[in-house]
């Protein structure tokens, strides 16, 4: 009898999680702890470290201190390349998508590094290296058709709206099939049409089983979306819970929410 692998209660842990900036601490000793399937918010205000968070989780920047370990393996200061084919994948807050190609060629790319080709087979040209060439232009429809987008597959990435770009790095992120997709702000600068699109193709990843987690400003989506939500304040995590736990906490309300009163 096969023994199954035992499921870990958390995909993704950082533990005393530190990164300085000079003599300025922008993440500061935190602990966090993901659990598989889960969506999980990061917020805070403006410069509370939320996005040096993800860069520390995703091999952008090393940590000064503290670790991160993804499906139990510590991963702290790995490249993102090597993440990627790990399955952890991100978003940028400032996109970073291949301006001069197009829809289809940008979520080619995103599985570049992923999937791995024989260099030589690919320069012959061998049916193996065809068949994956075939296989991955097939899951790259596939993708853009499950974030609605298919119909933009030949447009340039630089001709795109900025709600249709935001789509796109979310597929990019997604083309190496990712366990868990870290997203940095997807709804700033979106109408109200599109954050309810956008709110609608997050459900739908999560339901596939990606664990998620999410920096996001837009406090009505965090509260809808959350399973449960860390708050930062000066790099360090203030309060942690569902969206009702830490909505009440006074000194989330001070830092960060104010005195408006979000109904659950
Ligand atoms: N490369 C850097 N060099 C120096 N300081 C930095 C650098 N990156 C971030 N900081 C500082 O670290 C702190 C945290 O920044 P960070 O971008 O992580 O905040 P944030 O929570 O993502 O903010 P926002 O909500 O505005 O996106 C800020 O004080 C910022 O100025
Ligand atoms: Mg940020």
């Amino acid at each position: 009898m096969i023994a199954e692998a035992p499921t870990l209660p958390h995909i993704l842990e950082v533990q005393g999680l530190t990164r300085y900036f000079g003599g300025l601490a922008a993440v500061s000793d935190l602990d966090l702890a993901i659990r598989p399937g889960e969506l999980f918010g990061l917020i805070g205000p403006n410069g509370a470290g939320k996005t040096t968070v993800f860069h520390l989780i995703s091999g952008v920047l090393p940590p000064t201190k503290g670790k991160v370990l993804f499906g139990g393996m510590d991963i702290t200061g790995a490249p993102s390349h090597s993440l990627a084919r790990q399955g952890l994948a991100r978003t940028f807050q400032i996109m970073a998508l291949f301006q001069s190609f197009t829809v289809l060629e940008n979520v080619l790319l995103g599985t570049y590094g992923i999937v791995r080709v024989n260099p030589l087979a690919a320069l012959f040209n061998t049916p193996r290296s065809q068949r994956i060439e075939v296989e991955q232009r097939e899951r790259a429809l596939q993708l853009l058709q499950f974030l609605g987008i298919e119909r933009l597959r030949d447009e340039v990435a630089r001709n795109l709206p900025l709600g249709h770009q935001r789509i796109l790095e979310m597929a990019v992120a997604l083309a190496g099939s990712p366990k868990m997709l870290l997203l940095d702000e997807p709804f700033s600068g979106l109408s109200v049409e599109e954050i309810r699109e956008m709110m609608g193709r997050i459900a739908k990843i999560r339901e596939g089983k990606t664990t998620i987690m999410l920096v996001e400003h837009n406090i009505r989506v965090v509260m809808d979306l959350c399973d449960r939500i860390a708050v930062l304040n000066f790099g360090g995590k203030i309060a942690e819970g569902t969206f009702a736990q830490v909505s009440q906490d006074p000194e989330v309300i001070k830092a960060y929410l104010g005195t408006k009163r979000y109904a659950a």
